[in-house]
């Protein structure tokens, strides 16, 4: 086939037609279990202010040091939005939901734009669905957010995979944390690598994230954030892991959990799954009690989430699971000259009223090249239609499974399809 002249950017990929259906299969669990939770949709613009995103986020994150795709136009500095954890807050406070009363529930599907090195399972754009939790800062909120992202990989049949939990501390239980970890690392700070060494001052938690083989040995040693947390913060994530365990949720605790955004205090949480390869993070979330109010409004507790679409779709594929049931139309309406192309088009509202599916040939073919189509789109019914037929009021139904064909009226066709 021949090069085509235009194509998508990189790392941004079409959904085709065949594709679609199971994207819709997961957008509608996504929205049931949603209303079984009582959360709320909440859709955003594609792009935020560049601010919002870098005080929201963190300066030094990769996200927004590396991976925004950012543009201006007059004195508007936009970026298309990497996550929806900051715009959601943003949205939060210059509509003041907080006025609705009580912790506001809500969550969101769609797409994300990340400037990375497309690989499987990491594009440029890619979709999330995610959950935040705004105004609470009991356990239950985290429990509640950990278990309706639980909920959706069960109700799919994904079930092999790990949920690590942390506590990154409040301000306080980091501050002593932070000063200990510089404190086992500093010694030998010119024998790590050099993305941990800038990391050493500002934000030295990240270095604990570090994937840098120099970098492991001091790592491995590192003193435990789980010694520095103050009561407080000790007995939120206490009540967090006893709930998990009364509802039967496994997970593991990893302490050089830290996530890649600056937002995130106390708990802290990843599903990775084995079936993804080198991209093995289905989802990811925690707390982020102190966002709301650096973006402008009173201090407010809050938990979320969010999970990879395409992930999800991957482990899917890996293990086997069908979202959706295969491609069909109820019945495909075969024609044979204009009066019947008439009729087709007149009568096939009359069944999608019904709730049958209907179609015809868009392209006046053969009534061989119709049938063959009708095969292809997995027809249930064909109904013919020539002049004979329009002549007679009766049409032919054949039932492409079964091979078999009934000459009947449109009444009667209606009838027996309803
Ligand atoms: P995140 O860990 O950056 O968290 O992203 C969540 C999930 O999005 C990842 O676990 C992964 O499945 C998927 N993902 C991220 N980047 C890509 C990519 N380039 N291609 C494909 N999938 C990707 C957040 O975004 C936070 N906002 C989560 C959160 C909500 N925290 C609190 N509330």
């Amino acid at each position: 086939m021949a090069k085509p002249k235009y194509t998508s950017h990189v790392g941004m990929v079409d959904i085709l037609p065949d594709e679609s259906p199971k994207w819709r299969a997961l957008e509608n669990i996504i929205h049931e279990e949603a209303a079984r939770f009582n959360f709320e949709e909440i859709r955003t613009p594609i792009m935020e202010q560049t601010e919002l995103i870098v005080r929201g986020i963190g300066q030094l994150t990769d996200i927004v040091s590396k991976e925004i795709f950012a543009f201006e136009k007059g004195d508007s500095h936009y970026v298309l939005r990497p996550e929806l954890t900051a715009p959601v807050v943003r949205s939060y406070v210059e509509h003041h939901l907080d006025q609705r009363g009580g912790s506001q529930k809500l969550y969101y599907i769609g797409p994300m734009f990340r400037a990375e090195k497309p690989q499987k399972g990491r594009q440029r754009q890619f979709h999330q669905f995610g959950v935040e939790v705004i105004g609470s800062d009991d356990p239950v909120a985290d429990v509640e957010t950990i278990a309706f992202m639980m909920r959706i990989y069960e109700r799919i049949g994904i079930k092999n995979f790990e949920l690590k939990l942390n506590s990154v501390g409040d301000p306080e239980s980091r501050e002593a944390y932070k000063a200990a970890l510089r404190d086992h690392l500093k010694p030998n700070l010119h024998k790590l690598s050099e993305i941990s060494q800038n990391r050493f001052e500002k934000n030295p938690m990240r270095i604990l994230d570090s994937k840098e083989a120099e970098d492991q040995e001091f790592i491995k040693n590192a003193p435990v954030i789980q010694d520095y947390l103050n009561e407080e913060t000790a007995e939120h994530f206490e009540k967090v892991t006893a709930y998990l365990e009364d509802l039967e949720i496994s997970y593991t605790i990893d302490p050089h959990l830290v996530r890649g955004m600056d937002y995130y205090t106390r708990t802290a949480f990843e599903l990775t799954s084995p079936d993804l390869g080198s991209q093995d993070a289905l989802a990811g979330g925690g707390r982020y009690d102190l966002l709301v109010e650096e973006i402008g409004g009173q201090p407010t507790p809050a938990v979320g989430f969010a999970a990879g679409m395409e992930r999800l779709l991957i482990a899917c594929e890996e293990l086997n699971i069908e979202l959706t049931a295969e491609k069909s139309v109820d019945v495909y309406f075969v024609t044979l000259g204009d009066s019947a192309r008439s009729f087709a088009v007149t009568h096939l509202p009359k069944l999608r009223e019904a709730g049958i599916s209907a179609t015809m040939d868009y392209m006046s073919r053969s009534m061989k090249a119709q049938m063959k189509d009708a095969n292809r789109e997995n027809a249930r019914y064909t109904l013919i239609i020539g002049d004979n037929e329009l002549n007679e009021g009766k049409f032919t139904l054949r039932n492409m499974k079964e091979s078999e064909e009934n000459s009947l009226t449109f009444d009667e066709i209606l009838k027996k399809l309803r």
